[in-house]
């Protein structure tokens, strides 16, 4: 890895445009860093493929973005973090690598006697990982892997029949319960919050982007990484999908 310089730019990736949800944040909080944002479509989804299929995905796309310079790495995925994180800090022992689960600790201040649903792909939720902070954190838990789900994001279908049909038949069970807080784990789910809300109109809903752009924030000032305010912060966006999938980055990028 070259020698890290703070103005050098911070890499981030996704199976695909999830993580733009992230980036957005990130841009939000640090108004001067230079982002690079690689959304590994080609190979989305993840959270069906085994742990050692998105560990070497993974490794891929963070030696993509380590010859881009990059001075840390954020995994704006849920997924790939609970397969991977762990392996490529071990691999990249000096490389800042931030990582993210689903929000179940948030999540729990809010549990009484109802119920937290966590909504995350099937690859999370049968992690190691997970089965930790379901330890920890998972009383009032309903745990509902969503093969499928992140697909409608991908397509841009944030708020369809086929969505409206898809949430249907997923939260129909929880309709008449008392529903205390829905965690979004993954980071698709941001972009299907509208129609996600409209089940449970009053209820939190949960994602872990802020407190992973914060945890990037106190990483990047611990090694005296954090970009100089003499440089205009920007995003790039790089995808294995060609321009396509770029131009559906770009439109969520720049939603309200
Ligand atoms: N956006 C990803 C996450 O946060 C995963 C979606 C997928 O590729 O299955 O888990």
């Amino acid at each position: 890895m070259p020698e890290p310089v703070r103005n050098a730019p911070v890499g981030m990736f996704d199976s695909g445009v999830g993580g733009i949800s992230v980036l957005k944040e990130a841009m939000r909080q640090l108004p001067h860093e230079h982002f690079i944002f690689y959304g590994d479509t080609k190979n989305a989804p993840y959270g069906t493929k085994t742990k050692e299929q998105v560990l070497s995905l993974s490794r891929r796309v963070v030696e993509t973005l380590l010859d881009k310079g990059c001075k840390a790495i954020v995994i704006a995925c849920n997924t790939a973090t609970s397969a991977a994180a762990a392996t490529l800090r071990a691999e990249y022992a000096d490389l800042p690598i931030i990582g993210m689960e689903p929000a179940l600790k948030p999540a729990s201040l809010l549990h009484q006697d109802g119920v937290v649903l966590s909504l995350a792909t099937p690859g999370t939720i049968a992690g190691e990982k997970y089965a930790q902070l379901y330890a920890l954190y998972g009383e009032g838990v309903v745990s509902l892997p969503c093969r499928g789900l992140m697909e409608f994001a991908e397509r841009g279908e944030l708020d369809s029949p086929a969505l409206q049909d898809y949430l249907e038949k997923l939260l129909r069970p929880y309709r008449e319960k008392k529903v205390e807080a829905v965690v979004l784990g993954c980071t698709h789910y941001v972009f299907l919050k509208q129609a996600i809300q409209r089940f449970f109109p009053s209820v939190p809903l949960i994602d872990g982007n802020e407190g992973t752009v914060r945890q990037l924030k106190r990483r990047l000032e611990a090694l005296s990484l954090l970009a100089g305010e003499e440089q205009t912060g920007c995003a790039e966006l790089l995808s294995s999908g060609g321009s396509g999938a770029i131009e559906q980055m770009r439109k969520l990028l720049n939603l309200n």
